[in-house]
């Protein structure tokens, strides 16, 4: 099949792992590289020479296209942005920000350039300053999100640019991937379900969480911050629950006390596996997700299928 996307990437199929800041690491983004999909190492905020280590240990089993992710946010950005740069890292994601300042740098490293885009108005902007792809994502994902959903979002989106529009957020098998493509899209970014790939890190009680995940597991947390985040339910949502009704009875709402709720908590929930007081992010999605495979059969299962819509029904 020649799909737009994978000729741009040099990847096999048009299907992107999402970056997930402490769970995508060289493990999770090298199996997905190697099966074909492009893998994604989250840069999150860890400092550069730790994810230039990651880059390294990827780059030691297989030399297919990959791609970094640098949150713009991070107090590492600018130091990520000059690492990938001296690693001629091929691809290079951004959310949470304007890579602007970094476009001509990453053009002249030979960088691919995709932003993740929450809005149109965003997308255009992105467009303009030289973005080769878009990352669309829908508001059903794990993680930080925006307000709209996939379904509205991409279809404006793909209407707005004249660039390949990636769409995120919700998508977890054939159905969903024949449905981006429906939408517009030219691949899917799946994150949620890599999150139970058997070479996905992230601690087993954080697995079973996201295994036993129903649709009505997820709430939003953080949204008086400004910075929201889809989590699966645990004691910390319910922490951030209570703290933001009080805060909003509040004249001044003290945004310092939701945002310290926070701090730590992915690790905690990754690393230590701590399911009741860590952050769970994952997607709405989740309750559809109920196995852990390898990122070969992952990847495997959400293609074959949809090689075998017919063109009309891949939207193709
Ligand atoms: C645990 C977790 C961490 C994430 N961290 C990041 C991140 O650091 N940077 C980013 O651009 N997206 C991040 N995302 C979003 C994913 O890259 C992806 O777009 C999203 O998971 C797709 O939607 P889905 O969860 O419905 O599959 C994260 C998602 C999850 C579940």
């Amino acid at each position: 099949m020649d799909f737009e996307i994978c000729r741009l990437l040099n990847i096999e199929y048009p299907i992107f792992q999402g970056a997930m800041a402490w769970v995508a690491e060289s493990s999770l983004a090298g199996a997905v590289s190697r099966a074909g999909g492009l893998g994604i190492i989250a840069g999150g905020n860890a400092p550069a020479e730790v994810i230039r280590k990651e880059i390294h240990k990827l780059r030691e089993t297989t030399d297919k296209p990959f791609a970094v992710n640098i949150m713009l946010l991070s107090p590492f950005a600018d130091e990520m942005a000059q690492m990938v740069c001296e690693e001629k890292v091929p691809i290079v994601t951004t959310g949470a920000g304007n890579p602007g300042k970094h476009m001509e740098s990453f053009k002249a490293s030979g960088i691919k350039v995709i932003p993740v885009v929450p809005s149109v108005a965003i997308a255009k902007k992105m467009e303009k300053l030289g973005a080769d792809a878009l990352v669309a994502e829908g508001m059903e994902a794990g993680g930080h999100i925006g307000k709209l959903t996939t379904m509205v979002l991409v279809p404006q989106v793909v209407d707005a640019v004249h660039i390949p529009v990636i769409a995120a957020g919700g998508i977890a098998d054939v159905r969903g991937m024949a449905a981006a493509f429906m939408l517009g899209a030219k691949g899917a970014q799946v994150g949620t379900r890599f999150l139970v790939a058997k070479e996905c890190i992230v601690h087993d009680n954080y697995k079973k969480a996201v295994l036993k995940a129903n649709d009505i597991s997820t709430t939003v947390t953080s949204q008086l911050t400004g910075h929201p985040v889809r989590v699966l339910r645990n004691k910390l949502s319910k922490l951030y629950d209570a703290a933001e009704r009080e805060e909003l009875r509040k004249e001044e709402p003290d945004i310092e006390r939701i945002e310290k709720l926070g701090v730590g908590s992915l690790r905690k929930a990754v690393i230590d596996g701590d399911a009741e007081y860590g952050s769970l992010m994952s997607g709405q999605i989740a309750g559809l997700v109920n196995k852990e495979e390898t990122a070969k059969e992952i990847l495997e299962s959400l293609m074959e299928g949809f090689l075998n819509l017919t063109a009309k029904e891949r939207g193709l």
